[in-house]
């Protein structure tokens, strides 16, 4: 298959001369780049036009660098060292020296724009300026500068310096030197790189909607609904982490993740896939959001929490597994998932290695999507989705031409 190339971290984190790296916003994204940049050795420099933003950083960084110190991970030497790479500025023109300066502000396109081309004013022709952000598109941002060519999306997920994918994404714009000058550097910061194309969701956040969109629409369904009433949240978790080896279930998930930013990269993503069903959001994510019940965050979510963020058991969790049920529920999802996946590939946004290693890297999914088809068979992917399409007839449920293209001619994805 065609595509981008993965690219495996290398294991040195020696840079060929040191970088500088300027950081832009230094909420929850931006401090964690900026630890992972300074950790390999780079001169970083994180600005915010918050200043307590920057405190709170600072602060954050501490805190995290000692707990390592605790757990033998670093010595007291290497805490100094990273926290010295670090510089904390208020101003744009202090990113001026940067070799590579990435964005991690609000996700708003008119803001990152006018930021981006006042950065380019100050910066050195060579300068890679690249953006973190997870909607927008890498093209509309590298329009607002006069090189185009040299902007790039250099997607981390959170927390980045645990997280182990980075998706690059190169716009139609970006020149192949800019591409190959990112992979590298973000291989150097010991981190898997997947090359994305620039469309909505790039890799992860495109293939990972049915895990959520089919868990809700099943339990809409009431399908998993258990006698007295109860709502089966915790029936269609319990299937996909027994029978399927996820670490968290669905609704679990969402709630770790808030219910209000997960509803709204589902309606950003079915929007930009101009209202495909396959991505269209659920009402009950919606009213939860709408309630307040964003999740671990607000105590309450498809779980209740207690004050230290974990889940009060209700009686549904207590119950045994029915089984045959339990098997339907995963089936359900997992052909979701491997369909999306496979129509990702079918339509070049990734290589396969890189679909699979997005997956396995960046949500932490327990195999490959790909990989999994094979597992499962082509023709037990091609025969569930066509069972679901006939069962309703929406094209939420069509089937990717390319698992139906490799039924026919016997083939397997090999990953
Ligand atoms: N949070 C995530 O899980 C996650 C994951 C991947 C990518 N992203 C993307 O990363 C970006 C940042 O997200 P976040 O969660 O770190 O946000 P955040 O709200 O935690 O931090 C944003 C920071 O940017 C600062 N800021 C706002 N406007 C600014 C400006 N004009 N100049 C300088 N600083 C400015 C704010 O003061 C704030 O400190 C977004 O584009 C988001 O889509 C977020």
């Amino acid at each position: 298959m065609s595509g981008a190339k993965l690219q495996k971290s290398s294991i040195s984190n020696q840079q060929s001369s040191i970088m500088r790296v300027g950081i832009i916003g230094s909420g929850t994204m931006g401090s964690g780049i900026a630890q992972v940049a300074a950790t390999s050795g780079c001169k970083v420099k994180l600005y915010d036009t918050n200043q307590s933003a920057l405190d709170k950083a600072k602060a954050a960084l501490e805190k995290i660098l000692s707990r390592l110190i605790e757990k033998d991970r670093i010595d007291a030497d290497e805490k100094s060292r990273i926290q010295n790479n670090i510089s904390y500025v208020d101003d744009l023109k202090d990113l001026s020296d940067s070799d590579l300066t990435i964005e991690a502000i609000v996700e708003n396109l008119d803001i990152k724009k006018k930021v981006f081309s006042e950065l380019e004013t100050y910066v050195s022709k060579d300068c890679i300026i690249a953006s973190n952000t997870s909607s927008l598109s890498i093209a509309s941002i590298a329009a607002s500068l006069k090189k185009p060519e040299r902007c790039i999306g250099i997607h981390f997920f959170n927390p980045a310096p645990l997280m182990q994918l980075v998706e690059v994404i190169p716009a139609i714009q970006t020149s192949k030197e800019v591409l190959e000058k990112s992979t590298k550097i973000i291989s150097d910061w010991k981190k898997t790189v997947a090359v994305a194309k620039d469309t909505p969701g790039f890799i992860v956040n495109r293939v990972a909607r049915p895990f959520y969109g089919e868990a809700l629409r099943i339990y809409e369904e009431g399908i998993a609904d258990l006698p007295a009433g109860q709502a089966g949240f915790a029936t269609i978790d319990e299937s996909l982490k027994t029978l399927g080896g996820f670490k968290m279930g669905p609704f679990e998930l969402m709630d770790f993740i808030g219910n209000d930013v997960n509803y709204t990269v589902t309606e950003t993503v079915f929007t930009a896939f101009y209202f495909d069903p396959r991505y269209k959001p659920a009402f009950t994510q919606k009213r939860f959001a709408e309630a307040g019940y964003l999740g671990r965050k607000s105590g309450k979510g498809y779980y209740d929490y207690d004050d230290n963020g974990r889940i009060l058991i209700s009686t549904e969790l207590k119950k045994p597994l029915d089984e045959k049920l339990a098997q339907q529920i995963f089936d359900r999802v997992l052909v979701m998932l491997i369909n999306e996946a496979a129509d990702a590939l079918f339509m070049n946004i990734a290589s396969a290695e890189d679909i699979d290693h997005a997956m396995t890297k960046g949500v932490n999914y327990p195999k490959g999507l790909l990989a999994w088809a094979d597992e499962k068979g082509i023709d037990w992917c091609v025969s569930k989705m066509d069972e679901l399409y006939n069962e309703y007839h929406e094209d939420r449920y069509r089937c990717s031409p390319l698992l139906r293209k490799m039924k026919t001619n016997g083939l397997r994805f090999e990953v």
